[in-house]
């Protein structure tokens, strides 16, 4: 079926917070998106504030914050309770010497004490540095060392994890249990740091096609930004129960976890615990989920187990959401059909802070789009020399500059950050795209090498450089090989030293090796043993495209 036979999807009938997009795009001014803010009122800005502090200070401490679900364990949260407690953890930083703008990481589980340390090192004026919970030693230290980190909290198991010795910045290793058992001393003092709008937050370290994952700064200003899109885009009242299925070490995770529902005073459900239908769906109908936000490698796995579906109640959710990779139209057909709920596709990165395309509750929906710009973006679909293309044909993916969610930095590397604006103006994605006479986003794919699996950004550099490591491998190439349920898999090509033979044990051992030291989901599904890798003439460079070629015709 082309995109042009598929069948759009009226939006359903209801009260929607952005009730009419197209006049709203034509006036709204960023500035619009502050009203609701405390700061502003008060002129006095930290985004940890607003997210929580706020709702106490306006008489909602009693409504529930979070719910907790891993197994059989349930814990519930107020927003007072989750205030008092980065109350609790910010009074501990300080203790242990935490300055405005040092880097404070957090690798913990998908727990309520994760979003509870990210909160409190952010309330004081530090840089919170969430990491993905799977992540192995050399993951850890290359990102810890490059932002020189000075306090790490973990926890008593993932401390495994933490190569102590390897990160000469580290000074203190504070752990969740500790800091929950130590309530002695507590005050009624409040710790809010006030902060400029262009104080840095957070840093989120992400994957481009060349070298180490990079630092992508945050500031406090994409507060007015994240309060909006998740207004506007998630469609949280007061009364719905938000879940969003990814772990605040990714973008997705933080911003549309835990900043954007909990600005917009929404219960959030944080689910411990590995992806299985069955839980999922168990946890919906259980606490009656009405908003959920995930990415298409789910929804294709849930797809995927048929009829489970059918042995739970899911009438309670309204509104569905996916980022990260193309949702396929046979996805948002099955939500359609089997929930009677349209997938509302989004599109936005970790440098971009908050969502930039979107597709809105009241709005039709063409499936295999990503939507239409969010009110106050302009997105530009640009030639090789920076001019804009005529509609339905494919360039590059750009958004004018500046917007409120747009990164500060790459940390340490200016270069790299000056590398998004190299046409005057804009701000370049990436991402390869069209759009159409209706201003509708169709993403096509990478304009580079960076593999996107299950959603998750994955640099092939750090991958080929890991293996390269391993005594039995002399060169290494990797790249992303089309897969109908991850989108796609990290598949490496490698060249063996002198001495070793190809066997499955080899290659299982290799395997091993990348995951033990970066993590699972980068270490490669599929290795094949080349005589030699193709290489530019002149330098020498490992040509990652024609590997991607020869395996897409190979397929078939
Ligand atoms: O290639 C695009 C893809 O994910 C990249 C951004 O990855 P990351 O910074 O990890 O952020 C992911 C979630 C915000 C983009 O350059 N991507 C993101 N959303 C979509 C997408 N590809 C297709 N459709 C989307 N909706």
């Amino acid at each position: 079926m082309s995109l042009s036979q598929l069948e759009i999807i009226e939006p359903v009938s209801g009260e929607h917070n952005l009730p009419n997009y197209p006049e709203v795009r034509r006036h709204f001014d960023w500035e619009d998106a502050k009203i609701g803010l405390s700061f502003n009122e008060t002129g006095k800005l930290n985004i940890a504030y607003e997210t929580i502090d706020r709702h106490v200070h306006d008489g909602h401490g009693d409504k529930t914050a979070l719910h907790y679900v891993n197994g059989d364990e349930r814990i519930s949260y107020t927003f007072k309770e989750v205030k008092e407690k980065t109350d609790h953890y910010a009074r501990v930083l300080k203790e242990n010497g935490v300055v405005k703008g040092d880097r404070v990481f957090v690798f913990l589980p998908k727990t309520p004490e994760c979003y509870i340390a990210i909160l409190s090192v952010i309330k004081i004026g530090a840089i919170a540095g969430p990491l993905f919970e799977a992540f192995m030693e050399d993951a850890v230290r290359d990102r810890m060392n490059d932002c020189n980190a000075s306090l790490l909290i973990t926890d008593k198991d993932m401390v495994e994890r933490v190569p102590k010795e390897d990160i000469p910045s580290l000074e203190t290793i504070l752990f969740a249990e500790d800091i929950e058992a130590e309530t002695d001393g507590d005050t009624v003092e409040e710790y809010v740091e006030w902060m400029d709008p262009e104080d840095g937050m957070l840093i989120h370290y992400t994957s481009g096609s060349t070298g180490k994952p990079k630092g992508v700064l945050h500031a406090h200003r994409v507060v007015s930004h994240q309060y909006q899109s998740g207004k506007w885009v998630l469609d949280i009242k007061d009364d719905d129960v938000y879940w969003c299925t990814s772990h605040p070490g990714w973008v997705t995770g933080s911003v549309y976890g835990l900043f954007a529902p909990w600005l917009n005073r929404a219960t959030i459900v944080i689910q411990g615990g590995r992806f299985k239908a069955e839980h999922w769906y168990k946890l919906i109908a259980e606490l009656k989920v009405s908003i959920w936000y995930s990415a298409p490698t789910a929804f294709r796995m849930l797809l995927s187990q048929g009829d489970v579906l059918k042995d739970y109640d899911l009438s309670s959710l309204r509104h569905i959401l996916s980022v990260g990779e193309p949702l396929n139209p046979e996805v948002i057909y099955w939500a359609w059909e089997e929930l009677g709920v349209r997938i509302h596709d989004t599109w936005w990165m970790t440098e971009t802070g908050a969502h930039l395309v979107v597709n809105l509750p009241g709005e039709k929906i063409k499936p295999g789009s990503m939507g239409r710009p969010f009110p106050g973006v302009e997105v530009g679909i640009l030639d090789e020399a920076g001019e804009i293309v005529k509609r339905g044909t494919t360039g590059q993916l750009a958004v004018r500059t500046p917007w409120p969610g747009l990164m500060k930095e790459i940390w340490g590397n200016k270069d790299k950050f000056d590398s998004y604006f190299k046409y005057e103006g804009w701000y370049l994605s990436g991402d390869l795209a069209y759009q159409d006479e209706e201003d509708y986003v169709f993403f096509q794919s990478r304009d580079d090498d960076m593999i996107n699996s299950s959603g998750e950004r994955i640099g092939p550099f750090e991958v080929e450089s890991k293996l390269i490591e391993h005594e039995a491998i002399q060169e290494a190439g990797v790249i992303g090989k089309p897969d109908k349920v991850r989108g796609e898999i990290v598949k490496a090509f490698i060249v063996l030293r002198e001495g070793f033979e190809q066997s499955p044990e080899l290659l299982q051992e290799i395997r091993v090796f990348v995951r033990n030291n970066l993590a699972a989901h980068v270490a490669p599904k599929e290795i094949e043993v080349m005589e030699e890798l193709p290489k530019t003439t002149i330098s020498g460079k490992i040509l990652r495209r024609e590997l991607k070629k020869w395996e897409i015709e190979k397929a078939g």
